[in-house]
């Protein structure tokens, strides 16, 4: 949530902060600023309600001159999208200049605090407290702005990524972290600090990651000094980091979205690659081989994550109870974290999360963490907060996600816990070794069934169209085809704005049938699978009541094509791998349907990429 991004070095800052803005907009795109010192002694500050794009236009007759800058692209917490509330904030005196992702919680007290020395506001944001403590601590200390940073944020409760400007000094930026990501770039006589390090790696991939509490004194001309707000210096490793341009560009797609669900076979295979081995009939999971006491005498695994990746956790119990017999829970991780869970010290915890850094997650590794379990994290962004705050696990290797609907960072949650599944269920003898390798070889066959469901995207499309004005949507799904439809639903709502309910097939007689009539398209997942026989009486009784069915069959289905008003075919497999086939349909139509609507389908309102506040 909220991008950030500063630079300091030889060339103009402006354009290479505008660039990265873009390159962050996922992350938040209610209001748009930029903050640039120059050599006339000048702090400028532009920021507007509105996209990176309306800040640029913004800019257009502004100077925008300077070698050094702070900017950010805002997904609002405290106070409305306003031009007043963008960032970055200016101090009373309007000689610092700050950005901020995070949320300052004892801002109130530190407001009131502020207000009885003589500061007023302009903004209802909790980060222009900060700003002004900072000044404050600067003129009541007559001290550095390091060293101002440090006593401010001794003062302050919640979490933070900041960067700093002060006017007179266009050779320094101060950026500080404390449970919301920031990365430096480390080029030749220039620094980039950003919230995560696309907009970075065109310049350098080598990088260094702020941990927490840690404040960056990032000069001109000068290695990075690090020291943390206890005054502690502080040296850090340079990581040199493998992402590459074209990773970060749409590639000739009118979407993100789109590219990333036709990467899908490619990051799939990228995501086997090295695990899977088919001619020696192996999977090989470092994370779980190397802990392997751990993972075999578990009392129980717990699964801990949110939105789509809750989904994927899902999908995992199906899988590990089936295949591991390990009793399994999933929960979301912000009402895991808030209530009293019972966790023993020989659980297994799996956290899943594409980003790393969603902050419910955080905090609920840190609960369990305490309590003696034992962490894994399955993860995208390489390098990112939960990787760093877990015992083992395993990364998804599917490039950056731009997109903020999910889709190719599922399919590969689903791969990895398929994999994890494999690994331990071959370890433990619950799969016998026959069954082990008929399993791993249809593993190995997903990607190309993939590629052929893809194959189907203009059919889905014209589907879409028939479907783009319903007003509310009903998913279906039994067994492993649960976990899709309550996916399926998701997508549709979050990039459409369309009502979308995903329920299990069974259930829906306790309710949801209530709603059923003509104008209600009703998407049934209904693979050939165990739970087959029972999916078509379920469309039986939708049928009944004239709803409108879409069925998700497999290639060989005679029956639910004779019942269901659409059929979509998908290739026949395994059913406890049915769900990363399943998925790929439903992300297409979604995606359809949104760009009919003419929605902004990789920068959906309300919402962000990586959810890095409570
Ligand atoms: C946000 C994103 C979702 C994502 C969820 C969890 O809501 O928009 O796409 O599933 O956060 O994020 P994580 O990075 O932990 O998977």
């Amino acid at each position: 949530m909220c991008g950030i991004v500063g630079y300091i070095g030889y060339r103009e800052a402006y354009p290479i902060l505008i660039k990265g803005l873009y390159r962050l907009e996922y992350r938040g795109y209610d209001s748009a600023g930029i903050a640039l010192p120059n050599r006339q002694n000048e702090l400028n500050v532009y920021k507007v309600k509105g996209r990176v794009s309306d800040l640029d236009e913004f800019c257009k007759n502004k100077d925008v001159s300077g070698t050094i800058g702070i900017a950010h692209t805002r997904w609002a917490t405290h106070g409305e999208p306003s031009n007043n509330n963008a960032h970055p904030h200016y101090s009373q005196s309007e000689t610092l200049a700050l950005i901020h992702n995070g949320i300052i919680e004892n801002y109130a007290t530190l407001k009131e605090q502020l207000i009885r020395n003589g500061y007023t506001f302009q903004s209802s944001t909790d980060t222009e407290v900060l700003v002004q403590l900072i000044e404050y601590m600067k003129i009541l200390n007559k001290t550095d702005l390091c060293t101002a940073v440090q006593m401010a944020l001794n003062q302050v409760v919640g979490a933070y990524a900041i960067a700093v400007v002060e006017e007179n000094n266009p050779d320094l930026i101060i950026a500080a972290r404390k449970s919301s990501p920031l990365v430096l770039g480390i080029g030749e006589k220039e620094t980039f600090v950003a919230s995560d390090a696309s907009p970075i790696i065109e310049y350098t991939n080598r990088v260094i990651y702020l941990e927490d509490e840690d404040i960056a004194v990032i000069k001109r001309n000068a290695p990075v000094k690090f020291v943390t707000i206890g005054n502690v210096e502080k040296t850090h490793e340079i990581i040199k980091l493998e992402m590459s341009l074209s990773q970060l560009e749409k590639g000739g797609y009118p979407h993100f979205m789109l590219k990333e669900i036709f990467e899908q076979p490619r990051t799939l295979r990228d995501c086997m690659r090295g695990r899977v081995n088919v001619d020696c009939n192996n999977v090989i999971l470092s994370g779980i081989l190397d802990n392997r006491e751990r993972f075999f005498n578990a009392r129980r695994i717990l699964i801990l994550a949110c939105g789509t990746s809750w989904h994927a956790g899902l999908v995992g119990e199906y899988l590990f109870e089936e295949l591991c017999r390990i009793p399994v829970e999933v929960e979301y991780s912000s009402e895991f974290r808030y209530r009293h869970p019972v966790i023993f010290p020989d659980d297994i915890v799996i956290t899943i999360s594409q980003s790393g850094e969603t902050a419910d997650t955080l905090a609920a590794i840190d609960l369990v963490r305490k309590a003696g379990a034992f962490v894994y994290g399955l993860c995208n962004v390489v390098g990112s907060s939960i990787p760093r705050n877990t015992d083992s696990g395993s990364y998804t290797h599917v490039g950056p996600e731009i997109g903020v609907a999910s889709t190719k960072a599922f399919t590969a949650q689903l791969m990895v816990l398929s994999m994890m599944a494999l690994c331990i269920g071959r370890e433990k003898k619950t799969i016998p070794e026959p069954r082990f390798i008929e399993l791993l070889q249809e593993l190995n066959s997903i990607p190309d069934k993939v590629e052929q469901i893809l194959k189907t995207n203009d059919k889905i499309k014209e589907l879409s169209n028939i479907f783009t004005y319903a007003h509310n949507f009903i998913y279906l799904g039994r067994g492993y085809s649960y976990p899709v439809a309550l996916e399926g639903a998701l997508k549709l709502k979050e990039i459409s704005y369309i009502h979308a309910e995903g329920y299990p097939a069974a259930e829906m007689k306790h309710g949801p049938i209530a709603l059923i009539d003509n104008e209600m398209p009703v998407v049934a997942i209904a693979t050939n699978n165990g739970t087959y026989e029972k999916v078509i009486s379920n469309i039986q009784e939708i049928k009944a009541r004239n709803g409108r069915v879409i069925a998700v069959v497999s290639q060989d289905d005679t029956t639910v094509k004779n019942i269901a008003d659409y059929v979509i075919e998908i290739p026949s497999t395994e059913e406890c791998f049915d769900p990363i086939l399943a998925i790929i349909p439903l992300q297409l139509l979604s995606y359809h349907i949104a760009v009919n609507k003419k929605r902004n389908v990789d920068m959906p309102r309300n919402l962000a990429k990586s959810v890095t506040v409570e």
